[in-house]
């Protein structure tokens, strides 16, 4: 397919796109149930196989398949070749009694949902099963997909290793893999399979898609499942390319969104349960719930590694601090000669800014609560007669598209307090006695770590790994008799009205507990203990999870829609539908960032030329925005840089604690960051500056000495970011290049700094992708007069329609920079957050004259009139500015971008 042109003067082809539309937003179209006809199994296998017509109804499936073992068909069944020990371990998974089952029902209908215990062997044993029985002999692939990049990688590390076939098996996730002509079975992340969907809506190379851990409810699996429910009725017609099944697998039985929800099947697919030989696992509850339960799990570990007979422990906590916390402690207490003191990621940002601004705003909101005159700034003129309305804010963290990983998100919070510096002693723990290999798990470690968990336990250790609720459902680890669960899971919540971002440490699910606990029983009868009561369990743990799409803003989403030519996204069958505001405000925000437009005559809001562009971008829609702009004057290289960067959690170090002999303390880190800011007017960019900056500097560095460890030890980087932003430059470079052939960027980009004139350009750039997240300076009231007080003040901004003012934060360059440059009137920032008080991340300053060009949706066009500059208009909450008069294009000072 052809890659839309990126200023959009042409529509992409989307012929399948179109149709499917019209198929898809009435009825699906006619199918011939399959009771009459079956569906014909993969091509050339067809004539092979006898044609059975299963007694849907009675819920029997018959078992005349000549799928059996003993005889494999030679034109159908393709043989593989395991090494004997292999195929002696997978004959003990349940899976492989039920088979003939599976493949019969896979034979006759087109969706069947699988649903079967964690390490049953859904993800490693079906894709063999289809591999074997032909799927793949028309010379499609078998696709999987899973929400977690990292399972993707391992599972088809594991399922090559298993059929010996490494070069069979490969995975795609968000700009890495390594498919080839070779490939047939494909594991991917979902969001992966979204994109080739926008590319090929009927998934032409695919003869099988198997939507894996469809429990988990990721946004992405979810709209998979939707598009599917109309993609498998397009294929059953279509004669070129062959039926497409659909394998929807999932660790537990709550299947019914996917069964019985009548918008997305006609025909309700059948049910396959696999019996699990799981051993019993007997949970223990406390009697009472601790506050503190990283000290509670690591005492609890320590209990059971000294008390209780062999058998691995694993260990559930909520985020990568609090398994790094745990893993330290433990390799500590109970040290291994085995196990060097490998680096772990532990720096605790603590995030501790000028406390004293902190109490006024606490101040002022408690005399606000009580109904008194508030005290906050607010600027004189319209604003000072009140506190503009609550609407919805666009505020849009980096969530690139297919990085789904929930527990990913969850571990960018300013962190908590090492809670367990405390004394062993007075944790009641002793040290000494049977060595203990701990590792850690959690998404953002470095695969090769991750596959520790895979590896033989040295001689005379126990196992224990501590891990987020990756080790759930996705991964099995081998070993496992104990699991110690702290109940809770890290959660980023957002929310829709103020569009702020909060993490919270909450009860997971009875669903996740019951999971956890399950981990226990995989080898023999296991022992889980919950660091809470059953009281609690009762009462304050939900059944289940809810489905991720209820929870986050859906704006890529929805253009990824769109681009896939599905207009009516209210009418999609989602199998949970999110709410329809939630809809309606995506389409606004993408709307003002100018990805949509409003059809007059259809009512409907339609994907814009520039929307199109944008949805080539694997990026969110802010960024890709960015990078849909950035092909004029050269400035693709800067603005890759700058979406790698502003994608990467934690670039530079907030205040790292731990046992690194190169950790700094607060003052350090704030002297260094104005090193890192410097002088000039590129100080105009703000904090995506110091971005540029460090990978321009880092980069010199590793490239000139070789090192870059060192140097960003010293100047306060955190190493893996960097790596990982230069990995993802390249990719983007790659992605670019793909969507726009003729602008050929180099991959590895001598980096350069923008002179003040990209740097301009690159301001506006910044802002054309954070048109929703404009704030303006408060103007502190004339009547404080004490220069303290003002001074403090001087930090407070108006935040889109955020009624409470926001601070800058105390790591921005506009805040370290005050004293010397008066920070700016208007900008754009990354993030509003809240922790205990409402902070901006990630500051520009903007020229006020850009707003009716970049952000014109925040816009009232007035006819000229008396005032000087642009203003918030407190009825609507809008901007408002003269358009024609001093202002517009020709009077700018500066160079200017053109929109498309
Ligand atoms: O998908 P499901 O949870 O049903 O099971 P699976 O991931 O297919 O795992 C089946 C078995 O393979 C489990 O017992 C795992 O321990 C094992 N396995 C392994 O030993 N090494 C891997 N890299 C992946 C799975
Ligand atoms: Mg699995």
């Amino acid at each position: 397919s052809r890659a839309p042109d990126v200023l959009g003067l042409e529509e992409p082809s989307s012929s399948e796109a179109s149709s499917s539309e019209d198929d898809s937003e009435d009825e699906p179209p006619a199918v011939t149930p399959i009771e009459s006809s079956p569906p014909a199994p993969p091509q050339e296998a067809a004539d092979a196989r006898p044609v059975v017509v299963p007694p849907p109804k009675s819920g029997k499936i018959p078992r005349t398949l000549p799928i059996n073992r003993g005889v494999p068909n030679p034109s159908t069944f393709i043989s593989v070749h395991r090494h004997p020990e292999v195929q002696t371990n997978r004959e003990k998974l349940p899976i492989l009694a039920e088979e003939q089952i599976i493949m019969e029902a896979i034979h006759d209908h087109p969706v069947v949902v699988l649903a079967g215990e964690t390490g049953s062997g859904k993800t490693t044993q079906v894709p063999q099963f289809l591999y074997e029985a032909g799927y793949t002999k028309s010379g499609k692939l078998i696709g999987v997909t899973e929400p977690r990049r990292v399972a993707a990688m391992s599972m088809s590390q594991r399922v090559g290793f298993e059929m010996n076939l490494p070069d069979l098996v490969s995975y795609q996730i968000r700009f890495e893999g390594n498919t080839s002509e070779q490939t047939r079975i494909k594991f991917m992340t979902d969001g992966v399979l979204l994109r080739e969907m926008a590319k090929d809506f009927r998934l032409r190379k695919y003869s099988v898609i198997i939507i894996d851990e469809a429990h988990e409810r990721s946004v992405f699996t979810d709209i998979l499942i939707g598009n599917l429910s109309r993609i498998v009725p397009l294929r059953a017609k279509d004669t070129e390319n062959g039926p497409l099944k659909l394998i929807v697998m999932s660790a537990t039985l709550r299947v019914e969104d996917f069964t019985e929800n009548s918008k997305l099947f006609k025909t309700v697919p059948p049910v396959i349960k696999v019996e699990s030989r799981q051993f019993e696992t007997t949970c223990h509850f406390q009697r009472t719930t601790p506050d503190d339960y990283v000290s509670a799990a690591l005492k609890k570990a320590c209990k059971i590694h000294r008390e209780l007979p062999e058998g691995g422990i694993l260990i559930f906590v909520t985020g990568q601090q609090e398994v790094n916390q745990l893993v330290r402690k433990l390799r500590d207490l109970y040290p291994s000669k085995n196990l060097e003191k490998d680096q772990l990621d532990d720096f605790n940002g603590l995030d501790e800014e000028d406390e004293t601004i902190e109490k006024t705003l606490r101040k002022a909101t408690l005399k606000r609560k009580k109904g008194q005159q508030s005290k906050v700034p607010t600027r004189s003129g319209p604003m000072a007669k009140g506190v503009l309305p609550r609407v919805d804010l666009n505020q849009y963290r980096a969530i690139p598209l297919d990085d789904t990983e929930a527990d990913a998100m969850r571990d960018d919070q300013p962190e908590e307090e090492d809670v367990l510096e405390a004394d062993p002693e007075s944790l009641g723990v002793t040290t000494g006695g049977q060595p203990l290999w701990c590792l850690p798990l959690y998404s953002l470690l470095n695969s090769d770590k991750q596959a520790r968990i895979f590896e033989p336990v040295p001689e005379g250790h126990r196992l224990c790994v501590v891990s987020t609720n990756i080790a759930e459902t996705s991964l099995t680890i081998p070993g496992i008799k104990y699991v110690v669960d702290c109940g809770k899971v890290k959660t980023k919540f957002y929310d829709k009205l103020t569009g702020v971002t909060t993490y919270q440490v909450t009860w997971g699910s009875k669903a996740a507990a019951n999971q956890r606990a399950g981990r226990a029983g995989r080898v023999a009868p296991g022992h889980c203990y919950r660091l809470f009561s059953s009281e609690v369990f009762k009462n304050d743990f939900p059944l289940h999870a809810q489905p991720e799409i209820l929870k986050r803003p859906v704006d890529d989403l929805v253009l990824q829609m769109k681009a896939m030519g599905i207009m009516n996204v209210i009418n999609f069958p989602f199998p949970t539908p999110p709410e329809m505001s939630q809809l309606k405000v995506a389409e606004r925000r993408l709307l003002s960032l100018g990805a949509l437009r409003f059809d007059k005559a259809s009512k409907i809001h339609q994907i814009t030329p520039l929307g199109k562009s944008m949805s080539a971008f694997p990026v969110a829609p802010c960024f890709a925005k960015m990078l849909a702009l950035s092909e004029q004057q050269n400035l693709m290289p800067y603005t890759i840089s700058l979406v790698s960067a502003l994608t990467v959690q934690e670039v530079l170090l907030e205040t790292p604690v731990g046992n690194h002999e190169d950790s700094f303390n607060q003052d350090e880190v704030r002297k260094i960051r104005k090193i890192w800011a410097g002088k000039g007017n590129h100080l105009l960019l703000g904090d995506p500056m110091i971005l540029l900056k460090a990978i321009h500097a880092a980069e010199y560095e590793a490239g000139s000495r070789g090192n870059m460890l060192d140097f960003c030890n010293r100047y306060a980087l955190r190493h893996k970011a960097m790596i990982e932003i230069r990995k993802l430059r390249r990719q983007l470079t790659n992605e670019v290049n793909l969507v726009l052939p003729h602008i050929n960027l180099a991959l590895d980009p001598k980096m350069s700094l923008p002179d003040d004139n990209e740097s301009n350009l690159l301001r506006q750039i910044v802002l054309a992708g954070m048109v929703n997240q404009v704030g303006r300076r408060l103007e502190v009231p004339p009547n404080i007069t004490d220069p303290k007080e003002r001074a403090k003040l001087e930090n407070a901004y108006q935040c889109g329609n955020l009624a409470d003012p926001v601070f800058m934060h105390g790591r921005s360059i506009f805040f370290l920079k005050k004293k010397t440059v008066k920070p700016p009137e208007w900008i754009v920032y990354q993030e509003v957050f809240e922790t205990d008080r409402m902070h901006i991340r990630g500051m520009t300053a903007i020229e006020p004259e850009w707003l009716p060009v970049f952000a014109k949706t925040l816009c009232n066009f007035l006819p000229p009139c008396q005032e000087p500059e642009p203003w918030y208009d407190i009825e609507s909450g809008r901007v408002m500015c003269k358009i024609n008069g001093t202002f517009g294009p020709q009077a700018w000072p500066l160079p200017t971008l053109t929109l498309p």
